[in-house]
């Protein structure tokens, strides 16, 4: 693995699910492997669980982490080639990316897409000019397109959870929401599920909220929730903005929110969410608070996710 920012940088999915489950079951074994190494953290939009998660897992192995927050702290960057920089960016990413590059053995960069123009967010402008410039190994905290730290913990989670003996069957459901959110959790987990190719995998959603067929060509979509979640294993609840009419809200129906009543089709599935949660709006109480949530066991396992990552690019420094 050179970099970490999608599914296909990952030449075995199964074996970085193991190594993640390793580090559950003995966090400091690997505490030597990053001495005298430090890693910078780059936030261009908020979080709780990525950025934490993150430091302590790069702790667990023995690195420095350095947390920036590039959108309150840093200057403005621009990310335009050629740019006539007479605006309101101060610092082009072709000249700060080398420099964190020198201070960093690993780059980590959250940013988020705009959801005003569709083709700028999915170029994939700002984690793929870090990649370009920085000249170290970049991790993706979430892009303006994927979340892979995310969907990898995911299946982590759905791995150590699962005890069946057939396929597991996995439902994506989208729930609504009060704002436009990005599509990266979804399309991202979309992409992992299908390329580690275990499950038997469902998406439902309303008509409108169809994802990037570059990440749902050959899962099955079905736009009635009740028969989506019929005898599911794992129901993954998520709220996305529309991808066809880019980054609108076509619906609040609140017959998409999840409940107790809805779960009664399931296999006593167990609920999955990246968080954070809406509770009530996306997620009802009743199944946040009950023993089918796995939202916090999942939450937990971001640590472990990342450890087995940066473990695996600090190997090949
Ligand atoms: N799930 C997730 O990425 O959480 P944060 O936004 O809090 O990092």
């Amino acid at each position: 693995m050179q970099n970490f920012i999608s599914v296909d940088d990952v030449s075995n999915i199964n074996a970085l699910v193991q190594q993640a489950l390793a580090y559950k079951a003995a966090p400091f074994v690997d505490k030597a492997l990053g001495l005298n190494k430090r890693i910078g953290l780059l936030f261009l939009n908020p979080s709780l669980r990525t950025r934490i998660s993150t430091q302590v897992a790069a702790q667990n192995l023995g690195m420095e982490a350095i947390v920036f927050n590039v959108d309150k702290e840093g200057w403005a960057l621009e990310f335009e080639e050629g740019a006539i920089m007479n605006g309101t960016t101060v610092e082009h990413i072709k000249d700060a990316a080398p420099i964190l590059g020198n201070y960093f053995d690993i780059l980590c960069v959250r940013t988020f897409p705009s959801l005003q123009n569709r083709q700028e967010d999915y170029s994939e402008k700002v984690i793929s000019a870090f990649k370009k410039y920085a000249g170290v190994p970049v991790i993706s905290l979430e892009s303006a397109t994927l979340h892979p730290l995310q969907s990898l913990t995911d299946l982590v989670t759905i791995k150590e959870t699962f005890k069946g003996q057939h396929k597991p069957k996995i439902v994506l459901t989208w729930a609504p929401h009060i704002k436009p959110l990005p599509q990266c959790v979804s399309n991202s987990f979309a992409q992992w599920i299908n390329a580690w190719g275990e499950a038997d995998f469902v998406i439902t959603h309303p008509e409108g909220y169809e994802l990037s067929e570059q990440y749902t060509n050959g899962i099955t979509i079905v736009h009635n929730q009740d028969e989506a979640l019929k005898d599911a294993d794992f129901v993954y609840v998520k709220n996305w903005s529309s991808y066809l009419d880019y980054g609108k809200i076509l619906s609040q129906d609140p017959s998409w929110m999840l409940t107790q009543q809805k779960l009664q089709l399931t296999n006593n599935a167990r609920v999955m969410h990246c968080l954070p949660v809406r509770r009530n709006v996306e997620l009802s109480d009743e199944i946040l608070d009950s023993a089918n949530s796995l939202v916090t066991q999942e939450a937990g396992n971001r640590v472990w996710a990342a450890q087995a990552v940066i473990s695996e690019l600090v190997k090949r420094i």
